[in-house]
């Protein structure tokens, strides 16, 4: 069932942002409407309150190719284009590799990979058409590096790392551009949703504590999203879109840059005391 409500108008620049019931998405679309775009958007929750007359909720489940389809189809059908498309809908599992069912796994990727896949390839026809676009994809400095007991998450994202790149190569010719936004912390609904597999009697439970520990601590003090929020209104508007950009906490930004130079064993070191391991 999709639902919907809000206003629509063709004269300003057109947004479909994806994960906009909470968090970052929310954040997200709402920095887009203060800045004057016309936005749609949502996820399978119903539509948060006060959102601006701009906003127009469109509820969207990213793992069914259906909702996907209708949500498109009616933002198309209101509004005619979409210039920006943001992919903010994504959950974490944690737990070790050896206790995490595979369709486990695999619904961490169905979601956060596979669910961008389906928005991206339902909009580019209509990009292509328009002659041009933007698309932003959430990923995560953990799909910079693996993060200890999250495998299946940093995967995930280490996917729509690879995909991004592959993206910016087929649709520059029709002057789309892709760009992924890899945050840090920030406090959002994303600590009380992750999916937490530690089976009884699992060889990992006390070590998995200890990181989760600093894990869950870590996102909880986290940024506030709106930062996000307007950092991607920025970034919407630049000249020309980045292959990526990192978000959040200075010290995070610094973490994924000295990952960049360090030798893989010192890093592998370092986040080894960080998490207690
Ligand atoms: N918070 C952080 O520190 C952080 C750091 C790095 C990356 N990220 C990434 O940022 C993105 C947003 O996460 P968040 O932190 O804002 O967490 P959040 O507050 O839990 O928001 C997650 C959003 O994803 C949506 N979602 C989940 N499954 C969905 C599905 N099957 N179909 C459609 N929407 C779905 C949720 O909507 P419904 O529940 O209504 O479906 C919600 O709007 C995620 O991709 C996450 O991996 C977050």
């Amino acid at each position: 069932m999709v639902a919907y409500m809000g206003e629509h108008t063709n004269l300003r620049k057109v947004a479909f942002v994806t994960g906009a019931t909470s968090g970052l998405g929310l954040a997200i679309a709402r920095s887009l409407a203060e800045a004057g775009y016309l936005v749609y958007g949502g996820g399978r929750r119903p539509a948060p309150s006060d959102l601006p007359a701009n906003f127009t909720y469109v509820q969207t489940d990213v793992t069914s190719d259906e909702s996907v389809r209708k949500s498109m189809d009616y933002v198309l059908s209101m509004a005619g284009r979409v210039d920006l498309l943001v992919c903010a809908a994504g959950f974490g599992i944690s737990g070790a590799i050896e206790d995490i069912p595979m369709e486990e796994a695999a619904s961490q990727f169905d979601v956060n990979f596979f669910g961008v896949v389906r928005v991206v390839q339902a909009l580019l026809p209509t990009m292509r058409r328009q002659k041009g676009g933007r698309i932003i994809i959430i990923g995560s400095i953990a799909g910079k590096t693996g993060m200890p007991f999250q495998a299946y998450y940093s995967a995930s994202k280490f996917a729509l790392e690879g995909f991004v790149e592959s993206l910016r190569y087929e649709v520059s010719a029709f002057n789309i551009e892709a760009c992924i936004v890899e945050p840090g912390d920030f406090r959002t609904g994303f600590t009380g949703s992750r999916k937490k597999i530690v089976p009884d009697g699992s060889a990992y439970r006390d070590k998995y504590k200890k990181v989760i520990a600093v894990q869950e601590h870590d996102e909880t003090h986290g940024m506030d999203p709106l930062v996000a929020g307007r950092r991607i209104v920025r970034l919407a508007s630049a000249r020309r879109l980045p292959v990526r950009i990192t978000v959040g906490p200075l010290f995070e930004r610094f973490a994924v840059w000295v990952r960049r130079i360090l030798p893989d064993g010192w890093f592998e070191a370092f986040y080894r005391i960080y998490y207690k391991l």
